[in-house]
């Protein structure tokens, strides 16, 4: 399944729930849990990601932009995952993500999905 998705990616072809799960799974899934109650890796647990706020992991020591951005209301929607996913930096100047986002749009909207649950 995973081969398949691998390919359907390396095709072109639009990305759904499963390649939004590959997608998270190569590109995240070294630094991010997804599954609830997983420990912080050297990122924040992100299950549940959709609806918290932003640095919402109280397992998680966040950068002082996240803590900010939290403190200051900010909650996770899918379509602010996508944009943060563009350019993570550019959205939260600061950020100690050590990682780009995903350069294809059909990506940014698998993962945004995948992590919203659905
Ligand atoms: C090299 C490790 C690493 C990789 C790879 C990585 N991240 Fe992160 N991510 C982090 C760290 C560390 C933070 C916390 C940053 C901070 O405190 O400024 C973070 C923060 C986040 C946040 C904010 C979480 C919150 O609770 O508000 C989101 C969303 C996120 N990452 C999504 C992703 C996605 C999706 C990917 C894959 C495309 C990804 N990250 C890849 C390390 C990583």
């Amino acid at each position: 399944m995973r081969r398949l998705a691998v390919l359907l990616l390396m095709l072109g072809a639009p990305a759904g729930a499963q390649e939004g799960a590959a997608v998270f799974q190569s590109r995240c899934g070294h630094c991010h849990a997804a599954a609830a109650g997983a420990p912080p890796g050297p990122g924040p647990n992100l299950a549940g990601l959709v609806g918290r706020r932003v640095g919402g992991d109280p397992g998680f020591d966040y950068s002082p932009v996240l803590q900010a951005a939290g403190e200051a209301g900010q909650r996770w929607d899918e379509a602010m995952l996508a944009r943060f996913l563009a350019d993570p930096e550019a959205m939260f100047p600061g950020l100690w993500m050590g990682a780009n986002g995903l350069r294809a749009e059909a990506d940014r909207a698998a993962v945004a999905r995948f992590l919203a649950g659905r």
